[in-house]
């Protein structure tokens, strides 16, 4: 069984933005999606992970069609099975970094791995606020967010944007060992080519195509 099959999804706004977009992530597979700015990079990651409303296409996870899933399951879905790190960290400003990491680990049941928290190098700054760290300290968090709830499927939406390139190989690191060590899948959209290629396959979207590039 795939962790996640994508058939036939099309999308549009106020134009059409892509059409029959199919993918399928396997147990212990990674995927990158590339594309120039405004290409729905973005827009397909919130469709294949559930916070978008499908218009076209069908989307399953772990074998269930998400369409036909209970508000029930769907909910224990986007709690226990998916983690998204989002393009914009959506973290709690006033808490700080350890409290954020809480509510993670409260809603999936799961403890802070304080190792992680080492290899991100984060593990100094975690007791400030939100608002007083970087943004790349900020994104180190919200990934060590994602991590602590051991999600099966990590959808990744530029998750090192803010970093340099030094830190963005250690982090995709970080990510990879996660999905094997579990054999967990990954989705990671990416501008940096060098990190996309470090992926199983890798997917671009071009004039409302997604081509297989590798
Ligand atoms: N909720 C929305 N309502 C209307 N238009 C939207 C919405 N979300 C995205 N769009 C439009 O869809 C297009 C694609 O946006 P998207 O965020 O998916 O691009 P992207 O490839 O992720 O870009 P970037 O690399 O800059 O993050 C843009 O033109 C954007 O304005
Ligand atoms: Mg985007």
């Amino acid at each position: 069984m795939n962790l996640l099959a994508a058939k036939n999804l099309s999308h549009s706004f106020e134009y059409e933005l892509f059409f029959n977009v199919s993918m399928e992530l396997q147990n212990g597979e990674s995927i990158a999606i590339i594309g120039v700015s405004g290409s729905g990079k973005s827009t397909l990651l919130h469709l294949l992970s559930t916070l978008l409303s499908l218009k076209n296409g069908t989307v399953s996870i772990l074998g269930e069609d998400i369409s036909k899933m209970s508000k029930k399951r769907l909910a224990e879905i986007k709690r226990r099975v998916i983690g998204i790190v989002f393009q914009s960290h959506y973290l709690f400003k006033g808490f700080s970094a350890y409290e954020n990491l809480e509510v993670s680990e409260l809603l999936s049941n799961q403890k802070i791995d304080e190792e992680l928290l080492k290899k991100l190098k984060i593990d100094e700054c975690i007791n400030q606020k939100v608002a007083q760290l970087s943004g790349g300290q900020q994104q180190r968090v919200s990934i060590a967010r994602v991590l602590t709830k051991k999600p099966q499927i990590i959808f990744a939406d530029e998750p090192t944007g803010n970093l340099d390139k030094i830190t963005a190989h250690e982090v995709m690191e970080l990510f990879f060992e996660y999905i094997k060590n579990v054999n967990a899948g990954l989705i990671l959209v990416t501008h940096e080519e060098d990190l996309a290629y470090r992926c199983d396959k890798v997917y671009k979207l071009e004039n409302r195509e997604l081509k297989r590039l590798k």
